[in-house]
């Protein structure tokens, strides 16, 4: 089996991680449970590319249970978990390639190994396996039954794509799913990102300045979470509603322009390029902290940073700090890159659950529906999103009520008023 990892001798580590995830995934164990007595993925090739965690390990099992033929690979060159990476070839004898800290040229080298297998399937999260093929490989956009997409930067690249006429084939938006993105943007994101930020810089949130760019799923989780942990939160944002949104959840809101006066810490969600620019750096304070959590290393403007800088230097494991030539310093965690799975490790396993649940099944439903779906992008049905909930709850041990049959008939009429 061909594969390229950093170091296969770390898999014992990695096998007891991919445990203790999978206590957390129950959603995805029923599902793998199914997959296993009913082979829907029987004869497909799949390629995936994902961050390689301990979750994504519980998922590319649950695949290949299910009958698929599995290739793995990174979907950003600092999330690899190398232990992790390691046990999925050792114990679940899956092909990955992937390497913490591997540089642009060996990430997309890796790519195109994944692609070596000629994928039915391809599951991105960014789009760039799905990126790829549409730029290099015409006869495979040709041949594949679809594709699926994990988060809101890829989803947005695609529906660029099919509104453009450039879409060879149908894809599944899985970030679209209710409990996808309520729960692993908001949730899933407002945590893990605090937990990066720490890990980084193992500093005092109570008190700080903490600036949220981009009030979406994964802006309001951030700034949630680190309003809980006692920061004054500041929300920038380009989407008026969403600014009222912020303002009324109790957040100040103000341009990044203000911000960039005034914040001690800042985190870019935004999706978008250069967020925090030259002219914002130029008036931040002394000290500065800044992040991203945005799926691409783009929205800080890093080579404007570098341009106005005398001197960097690597102070922590994922901090460099810059020195400007009037001698403040900004420092810049994780080279920009998702803060959350450079320095920490992902959204935990119990979100992950639902989102893999919903990857698991959106593969499925991709097969089922071969040469039936048009080249669009679709959202997995409503009932798929309802199950996925209704597994949740009964493994947390949460009951809910059912209507009776008298408050369906008043939901359904029309004629009953006061
Ligand atoms: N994206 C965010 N967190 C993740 C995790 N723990 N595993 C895989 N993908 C992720």
């Amino acid at each position: 089996m061909k594969y390229d990892i950093a170091n296969i001798n770390l898999a014992d580590k990695g096998k007891l991680r991919i445990e203790w995830a999978a206590r957390e995934m129950p959603v995805l164990d029923v599902i793998k449970e199914e997959f296993k007595r009913e082979q829907p993925l029987a004869g497909v090739k799949l390629a995936a590319c994902l961050h390689v965690t301990t979750e994504t390990a519980n998922l590319v099992h649950t695949l290949k249970e299910g009958g698929a033929k599995v290739v793995l690979c990174a979907s950003n060159p600092l999330s690899t978990q190398d232990d992790v990476a390691a046990s999925i070839v050792r114990d679940f004898e899956i092909p990955v390639f992937a390497i913490k800290g591997e540089d642009n040229q060996t990430y997309y080298r890796h790519i195109y190994n994944a692609l070596e297998i000629m994928p039915d399937i391809t599951m991105d999260d960014g789009a760039d396996l799905v990126s790829t093929i549409h730029k290099e490989m015409n006869d495979l956009a040709s041949k594949m039954i679809g594709g699926t997409e994990e988060t809101t930067t890829g989803v947005i690249r695609l529906k660029s794509m099919e509104n453009q006429g450039a879409l060879k084939f149908p894809v599944l938006a899985v970030n679209d799913a209710m409990t996808k993105h309520l729960f692993d943007n908001r949730y899933g994101t407002g945590q893990s990102t605090i937990d990066g930020i720490l890990r980084a810089t193992n500093i005092l949130l109570s008190g700080k300045k903490f600036v949220v760019c981009g009030y979406g799923w994964c802006g309001r989780g951030v700034a949630m979470r680190a309003k809980g942990m006692g920061a004054h939160v500041i929300v920038t944002e380009v989407d008026p509603v969403k600014a009222l949104e912020a303002l009324m959840d109790g957040f100040e809101v103000m341009p990044i322009a203000e911000a960039s006066q005034v914040g001690d810490i800042f985190v870019t969600l935004t999706g978008d390029i250069n967020v925090i620019r030259k002219e914002h750096f130029k008036i931040m304070k002394d000290s500065a902290i800044i992040a991203n959590s945005g799926h691409f290393n783009v929205e800080i403007d890093i080579p404007g940073l570098e341009s106005l800088s005398a001197k960097k230097r690597k102070i922590r494991e994922f901090i460099d700090e810059y020195t400007l030539e009037d001698g403040r310093k900004i420092h810049l965690l994780a080279e920009g890159r998702l803060i959350n799975l450079a320095a920490a490790e992902g959204h935990p396993s119990s979100v992950m659950d639902m989102s893999f649940a919903n990857q698991a099944l959106s593969a499925k439903y991709m097969k089922e529906n071969q040469g039936k779906l048009e080249k669009k992008v679709y959202v997995i049905p409503k009932e798929v999103d309802e199950r996925i909930a209704n597994i949740k709850l009964r493994s947390m041990g949460v009951a809910i009520d059912e209507l009776t049959d008298e408050q369906r008939e008043y939901l359904a009429s029309w004629e009953l008023g006061t």
